[in-house]
């Protein structure tokens, strides 16, 4: 009886609806006070490159490796790696907070050398990370909580485009200090050392341990013997980022050398890891953070609170990206054979960039254009100023970022003499 009644009642209001007219029929908005964002530079000049119908159009705005005929590469030992898994027919539970076990060893092991120190006494902790990105903010907010003697993060001038913001929402706040000098476009060392030099003691200094994004400009070994001694006089916490390790010279080693310098002068360095570039694996979101502690003991209380902030904001790592890398760093033939893929992806850039500037040459250009040869990685800061890229992009469908920057993996033996003629046309 009750339930009729109700259920008339219902069908009552729901008569009259139509009579309620005055009544707002969408809730009053919540968000009226949202500003519309601006978009992000990179994907607008990827929007605004596939409306454009010109065939000759480049796309030198994204960072993701392309092969030589400007397709997206998936590299052979990580085909062969999916296959494997497969066939185990594995099951899908949650990994750990901290992430697969055998894939944190091998990322560790990756970075610092099999034989580190570090690593044989248990004193560093690693856990598998959302990427390189994902790394970053799990070390930032880590910073956040732990790190009370000082929220400032020094950037270099410039940096890729994420750390502002990945630091700033962890609650932290950004500094810079110089690193490119764009007379040479190239490392301005001794300003780096300078501005190193004043940095208050504690605070921490982001730096990239290969192919600095966006500038490829690297410090050469002396160099950053200089910086490391430097800042270990300031008392500065460094933080790595390591999105390129292999990608930049081609060998994993070489491109781990500052990392492994730093730790070896007695930096207790936190270290973010990403396997998008050197993998291929960008979808796949895997990555590492490590921190190096004083001891086994500070590692395991370390471990603890990292779990402790991992827990609330995704629970757990994703675990098919952790499997393929674990399963190339963990089985020989395969680690071999990614060894010879990253060389070649590293190689392939480094030729167009002798190619674009060979080609430069040849159409007649009298700039000097060696910093496009002795910059390293997937990036290449051209000096090219905002007109020029603008010249490029309206008359020539050439698109970049408008500080500069092409992303060197676009280019293709096809296209590097169009790219040539263009650039040498807005800059003669
Ligand atoms: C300097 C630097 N750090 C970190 C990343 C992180 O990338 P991902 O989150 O895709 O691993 C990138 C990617 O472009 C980068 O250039």
């Amino acid at each position: 009886m009750a339930l009729l009644k109700s259920s008339k009642i219902i069908a009552t209001v729901g008569a009259y609806t139509p009579a309620l007219g005055v009544l707002p029929l969408r809730a009053s908005s919540w968000w009226s006070e949202v500003q519309m964002g601006p978009p992000d530079p990179i994907l607008g000049v990827t929007e605004a490159f596939k409306r454009d119908t010109n065939p000759k159009k480049m796309n030198l705005g994204v960072g993701a490796y392309r092969d030589d005929n400007g397709k997206p590469y998936v590299l052979s030992c990580v085909r062969k790696a999916e296959a494997q898994i497969a066939a185990k027919k594995l099951d899908k539970e949650y990994l750990p907070i901290g992430g697969l076990a055998e894939f944190n060893k091998a990322c560790a092991q990756l970075a610092l050398g099999s034989d580190n120190e570090v690593l044989k006494s248990g004193r560093s902790i690693t856990v598998q990370s959302i990427s390189g990105t994902g790394s970053l903010r799990v070390g930032a907010n880590f910073l956040s909580r732990f790190h009370t003697a000082t929220r400032d993060v020094y950037l270099p001038k410039p940096s890729w485009g994420n750390h502002t913001p990945i630091f700033r929402d962890a609650g932290m706040q950004l500094k810079a200090y110089t690193y490119y000098d764009p007379k040479t476009c190239g490392f301005d060392f001794k300003g780096a050392l300078h501005d190193i030099s004043k940095i208050p003691e504690k605070s921490i200094i982001v730096l990239h341990a290969c192919a600095h994004n966006p500038t490829g400009v690297d410090p050469r070994p002396e160099q950053w013997k200089e910086m490391s001694a430097v800042i270990k006089k300031r008392n500065l916490l460094v933080f790595f980022d390591m999105a390129y390790q292999g990608f930049a010279s081609g060998d994993i080693d070489r491109d781990a050398w500052a990392v492994r310098h730093f730790i070896e002068q007695g930096h207790n360095v936190v270290l973010s890891q990403s396997f998008a570039k050197n993998m291929g694996l960008y979808g796949e979101r895997v990555g590492g953070f490590t921190m190096v502690c004083k001891d086994a003991e500070e590692a395991k209380r370390v471990e603890s609170q990292l779990k402790i902030l991992i827990r609330p904001i995704y629970s757990n790592p994703p675990m098919n990206g952790a499997r393929i890398a674990a399963t190339i760093l963990n089985t020989p033939e395969l680690y071999k054979e990614w060894l010879v893929e990253v060389k070649s992806m590293a190689d392939r850039i480094i030729k167009m960039r002798d190619l674009l500037v060979s080609n430069l040459k040849k159409e007649g250009s009298t700039h000097n254009w060696q910093h496009v040869t002795d910059q390293i990685g997937m990036f290449c800061f051209t000096g090219l100023n905002p007109e020029q890229v603008e010249r490029l992009t309206k008359d020539y469908s050439v698109y970049m970022t408008k500080d500069g920057r092409i992303s060197v993996a676009g280019v293709t033996s096809g296209n590097v003499e169009y790219l040539a003629h263009a650039v040498h046309a807005v800059t003669k």
